[in-house]
């Protein structure tokens, strides 16, 4: 997460913290929800469950699944403990050791660990402004069949508000990509870990929606609720569901947290809270990117993310963010540096991901008056030894 929080220092402006506002979680609303899980269903909540917890969050989430185009019914919805481990499970589901994986570049390190950890072969393709570059896949997928070269049988996608890119995949990709998977035979893992935190446009449809038997579909509560509340899903075709299901021993996702979150969502209107939710990340967003324009400018480009937690920057100048970050922490200020994005480090040197979410709008322009401090000194410290 950056030197700087390495360091434990609480004077830092921490905008490596890919989390949510702390300030934003429904604490009012929690209490009461835990309170009735506890009071009112603890006979049961409290109990063993041998299955998969209370009904009512799949059928939320089957519910809510619909605004991306996914049409499901509970059956088909796997509660996990966070997104994280339905990562890990569709890794076992589908992965031998040696299996090839590919994914975008640069990508969530989470899961790039995850994989690393199943020995894949990993290899990556380059995003732009309209997400994962599918016309080099598609490209990459013929040579492989010309030149008799392995196939991938997992494709990771970050389709909305990408960490750490804060883009989208167009619509006209992610048809195509369904497309692709389905002619080569391979799955998507598509982690839509941020889709709920939109600043304007309309929920896109799914890669799912195109391609339900070849996608494994990701959604988590941790950005829209709180993340230690652990809960994630996966939605895939039943056979897979089932597959992906067999990975817990014994209990399932916590059936008490469950029975907190179905009673939260059953008394509380979590669309609401969404709405309350994108104002605030929104407002914090263009903090930030107002700050980069006052501070930085001419010295970064970046797309403006329509949604999620994160700014990715691009130095226009020759840059090493693996060094820069540690004299950001001598200013006082925490990023990540581009290098743990990509599959080869060299290839992240010129960038750095800022999240806006954690931060408010004061601490964001400190942040961001730091960050241009520690780049100035670094600037000095390479001319310094260039002479
Ligand atoms: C793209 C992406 N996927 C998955 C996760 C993990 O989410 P969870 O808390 O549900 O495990 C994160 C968290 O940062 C993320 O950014």
């Amino acid at each position: 997460m950056g030197a700087a929080q390495a360091s434990n220092r609480t004077d830092v402006v921490p905008l490596s913290y890919g989390s949510p506002a702390s300030a934003s979680f429904p604490y009012d609303a929690l209490q009461q929800a835990a309170s009735d899980a506890i009071l009112t269903q603890g006979h049961a909540a409290l109990q063993y469950s041998g299955a998969d917890g209370p009904a009512v969050v799949r059928q939320w989430i089957a519910e809510r699944s619909a605004l991306r185009g996914i049409h499901v019914t509970p059956q088909e919805v796997l509660v996990t403990y966070g997104s994280g481990q339905a990562i890990d499970f569709a890794c076992r589901a589908i992965l031998e050791p040696g299996d090839h994986v590919w994914v975008e570049a640069p990508t969530f390190f989470g899961a790039l660990n995850t994989f690393r950890t199943s020995e894949a072969v990993l290899a990556s393709f380059p995003i732009d402004e309209q997400g994962l570059r599918v016309d080099l896949v598609e490209e990459a997928l013929e040579h492989a069949v010309r030149e008799n070269l392995p196939l991938p049988k997992l494709l990771y996608c970050i389709p909305n508000y990408h960490n750490p890119g804060g883009i989208s995949l167009s619509v006209f990709r992610r048809k195509r990509l369904a497309e692709l998977a389905l002619a080569y035979d391979f799955f998507i893992l598509e982690d839509d870990a941020y889709s709920e935190l939109n600043f304007g446009a309309a929920y896109l449809p799914a890669i799912y929606s195109f391609a339900p038997q070849r996608t494994i579909y990701l959604g988590t509560f941790s950005k829209t609720i709180a993340p230690s509340i652990r809960l994630g899903w996966a939605i895939a075709s039943q056979d897979t569901a089932v597959k992906l299901g067999s990975f817990f021993h014994g209990s399932r996702a916590s059936a008490f947290t469950q029975q907190i979150i179905g009673n939260l969502l059953s008394s509380y209107s979590l669309e609401t809270h969404i709405g309350q939710l994108i104002s605030r990340y929104r407002e914090q967003r263009d903090s930030m990117l107002k700050a980069l324009d006052k501070h930085l400018q001419g010295a970064v480009e970046y797309a403006v993310p329509e949604g999620g937690f994160f700014v990715w920057l691009r130095f226009k100048e020759e840059v090493d963010t693996g060094e820069l970050v540690k004299y950001a922490s001598g200013h006082g200020v925490s990023f990540i540096e581009g290098q743990q994005f990509y599959l080869s480090p060299e290839d992240g040197k010129r960038y750095a991901r800022l999240s806006f979410s954690y931060c408010e709008a004061e601490a964001l322009e400190l942040g961001i008056v730091r960050l241009a401090e520690a780049y100035q000194d670094y600037q000095a410290a390479q001319a310094a030894r260039e002479v």
